[in-house]
């Protein structure tokens, strides 16, 4: 089917087109709490104090906890967007450690969710309410949860981009239906804050997103799913490994299964797929190549260069943006990191 899908006059709308988007309301905090590429946001009521936790990381658990005590925080409710491939969820620890009640899609194979949500299910944070939404695609149970003037779409939908749909689970077919049914409902204006990003971006607005995201570009259902299952591929048994984990509900704040935690393994579309090593690994190639291996670019961003996934000591940092301008220095072994 063609035509003007992803308009707010689609004909692939099956509920009332109700803008989301009522304007960011000054009582209600959002915070992303981490840094890197994976992405945590507590939302709270700044009048209440009470707050949800969305997409915990199970590694920095205590952290949060720090978090919450400082800013005087209740954390009523723990909510995963989707059954993690890439890494271990800190929901249960969290519900474990301060009676948070822990919430994920109906369809969610976790036994620890204490509250299963579907289209329309509303969660209440003081006052605040944070509804739910079924946004299937990248895997059976994703949900995009809504809080006035902002949707948090887990891996739904980046910015540039969107979920991998070839993960246990995915589909693009159902990603294509689950787009077409919701962006036409979202007002343009809606604050978009996604699960991941691998090039530092923050958040964007819908209006920004209808125009320059290839996965809103207008397709057919049929072109859609030709366009993704271009560039499927087999699942890494680690991220099978994860997502046991995570349905089982993993407690161990130290465990690691990722290999490359961080990497860009949730992405797809714009942020190409190429092959992850890890800051060991590149070290023990470096040091086979011995003094022949004069110059290392680390093209990420400064944040990401200083961040907790480390960096091999003496590496060029030159963001990526910025790669071309720089060629010429590039050159000079031994210029200053900046
Ligand atoms: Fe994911």
């Amino acid at each position: 089917m063609r035509g003007r899908v992803w308009g707010t006059d689609s004909p692939m709308i099956r509920n009332p087109p109700v803008p989301v988007s009522q304007g960011v309301r000054e009582d209600v905090v959002v915070r992303q709490l981490n840094e890197g590429a994976c992405r945590t946001y507590l939302v709270g009521s700044a009048a209440t104090r009470d707050a949800a936790l969305v997409d915990p990381v199970l590694a920095s658990v205590e952290r949060y906890l720090q978090t919450l005590s400082e800013g005087q925080w209740q954390l009523r409710w723990v909510i995963d967007t989707h059954t993690h491939a890439d890494h271990l969820s800190g929901c249960r620890l969290l519900a474990e450690r301060t009676g948070a009640e822990c919430a994920m899609h109906r369809k969610a194979g976790a036994r620890h969710v204490s509250a299963r949500l579907t289209d329309g299910s509303t969660l209440d944070i003081g006052g605040l309410v944070l509804e739910a939404i079924e946004t299937p695609g990248h895997t059976k149970d994703s949900l995009t949860l809504k809080v006035p003037g902002r949707v948090l779409t887990g891996d739904w939908l980046f910015v540039g981009g969107a979920g991998r749909t070839d993960l246990p689970g995915g589909d693009p077919g159902e990603h294509w239906d689950s787009l077409a049914r919701i962006v036409p409902s979202l007002d343009d204006s809606t604050v978009v804050l996604p699960g991941h990003d691998y090039s530092g971006r923050t958040d964007s607005v819908l209006g920004e997103e209808r125009r320059t995201n290839a996965h809103l570009r207008e397709r057919s259902r049929d072109e859609y799913v030709a366009w993704l299952s271009a560039t499927a591929e087999p699942t890494p048994a680690w991220m099978i490994e994860t997502l046991r984990a995570n349905n089982a509900g993993a407690l161990d704040p130290t465990l690691r299964i990722a290999p490359t935690e961080g990497a860009s393994v949730c992405a797809v579309g714009p942020v190409p797929r190429v092959p992850q090593v890890s800051v060991d690994e590149v070290k023990r190639r470096l040091d086979s190549l011995g003094p022949a291996a004069q110059l290392l670019l680390d093209v990420r961003q400064p944040e990401e260069y200083a961040g907790e996934l480390g960096h091999v000591p003496g590496a060029f940092l030159v963001p990526l943006p910025e790669l071309r301008a720089r060629l010429r220095s590039c050159a000079a072994p031994g210029s200053p990191t900046s």
